[in-house]
């Protein structure tokens, strides 16, 4: 399943639906110079590429709303042969507007010239402002230019609007393609974090670790990794963005690896944590078993009508059991969760919307409460223990880090878990890792 032109063009129809009236101008990221005439790998912006559907760098969208009705126009990069001989080929104004479903389409280079004549007699502009600094230079001067112009009876733009968040909220309910597609990105990450637990039995460091996983994004046709990937090994775990990835593996420690992979520009984000020699030793089960259980606990909670934040109270009531059992904590488990001791032990949050982005946008409060969850709602549940060494906790837990991370979708009554494949209970990963 892939997105077509017409899903993006559905998508511009709601947004000028909503926004009745004005010029919405957005633009994808630059390109990221990394050295020299090299560039970082390109990755456009969410919010443009939801709209539109394009990859390629140096690309405007602008929409003339009125009414709720929008008139398209797309700036990109010309038809060009000798850059197209160097760095690929471009679409091109006249193929976009077939290719793309837009009205009208022109060079980026005619976005000065031809800026001015969008904005006359209109009130509202609506952009990301503050994110694209070239862009707004270009708005500004093309508000001056028609402002210079008011003595021949027109009028200037004089409200500046963020248009994210209305962007944003449609970016929170994913539709039925852009499920499929997650389903995708997870089980591809699945494959990976599978793969990574049998590599270990031949891996030295972790970067090796790393190799197997990028190995099998690429093969199976990911764009790329959704995040830098985190190969923790042994107390490395501890380190909740640890990605040096380079220390030598000791087998009888744990690894944590949390590792997801993007297609077709939706990530997936996925945690897994294994004992490097394929048996969990006892002190590794009983702390690997509490996140176990607050994981599943936590998954139960989430349904439409469920607030964000259940979730996570519920993963902490969970462990802080678990804390209190181990003696790790001490006093009642209200007393626990109140004085915030377990943090010691877990000082993230249990999840996160999960999207175009690892960290997807929408609000997760409204009205300054927790947000509702509603059916399309895609998450993260992901969470963790992690003991440092210290006088206070027993030896045979001291630099155990654990982190047990999957991604899910609301659904009518519940939750689907869209990277089931990822083996996770004790059995499940013993057995895989001593076939
Ligand atoms: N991989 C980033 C996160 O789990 O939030
Ligand atoms: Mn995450
Ligand atoms: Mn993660």
């Amino acid at each position: 399943m892939a997105l077509i032109e017409q899903d993006f063009k559905l998508r511009r129809t709601k947004l000028a639906r909503q926004l009745k009236k004005g010029v919405l101008v957005i633009a994808t990221a630059p390109q990221q110079i990394r050295n020299a005439d090299t560039h970082f790998n390109y990755r456009w912006d969410s919010n443009f590429h939801y709209l539109t559907g394009f990859r390629e760098p140096n690309a405007v969208l602008l929409m003339v709303i009125d009414n709720g009705e929008a008139k398209t126009v797309l700036f990109c990069q010309p038809k060009d042969k000798e850059k197209e001989i160097w760095d690929g080929i471009r679409l091109g104004p006249e193929a976009a507007i077939e290719q793309l479903s837009v009205d009208e389409a022109y060079s980026i280079d005619e976005l000065n010239e031809k800026l001015p004549s969008y904005l006359i007699n209109q009130s509202t502009v609506y952009s990301t402002w503050g994110e694209r600094t070239a862009l707004e230079e270009s708005i500004f001067k093309a508000i001056n230019q028609v402002k210079s112009m008011v003595r021949q009876g027109v009028s200037a733009p004089f409200q500046l609007v963020d248009v994210r968040s209305a962007i944003h909220e449609m970016r929170l309910i994913k539709d039925q393609v852009e499920i499929e597609i997650m389903r995708q990105a997870a089980h591809i990450a699945a494959l990976a974090h599978n793969r990574a637990m049998l590599a270990i039995k031949n891996a030295h460091y972790e970067y090796e670790i790393e190799a197997e996983l990028l190995h099998e994004f690429k093969k199976q046709g990911a764009d790329a990794p959704a995040y830098p990937s985190i190969v923790a090994a042994g107390s490395n775990a501890t380190i909740l963005h640890y990605i040096e990835n380079q220390a030598y593996l000791n087998k009888q420690q744990l690894m944590l690896i949390d590792a997801g992979c993007e297609w077709q520009g939706y990530a997936s984000d996925i945690t897994r944590t294994f004992p490097m020699n394929g048996q969990f030793s006892e002190a590794q089960k009983l702390l690997y078993q509490i996140v176990l259980n607050a994981q599943l606990e936590a998954i139960k909670v989430i349904k439409p009508g469920a607030q964000f934040n259940d979730y996570h109270h519920c993963a902490v009531r969970v462990l802080v059991e678990g804390l209190i059992d181990l003696k790790l904590c001490q006093g009642s488990v209200d007393g626990v969760i109140e004085s915030g001791d377990y943090r010691r032990f877990y000082m993230h949050r249990t999840g996160h919307w999960l999207g175009r982005d690892v960290h997807d946008v929408g609000e997760y409060t409204h009205n300054g409460h927790s947000r509702t969850l509603e059916e399309g709602m895609v998450m993260t549940v992901e969470p963790g223990l992690y003991v440092r060494a210290d006088a206070s906790v027993p030896e045979a837990f001291h630099g155990i880090g654990i982190r047990i991370e999957d991604d899910v979708v609301v659904t009518g009554n519940g939750v689907e878990v869209l990277t089931h494949e990822a083996y996770k209970t004790i059995d499940e990963i013993e057995s895989w890792m001593n076939q």
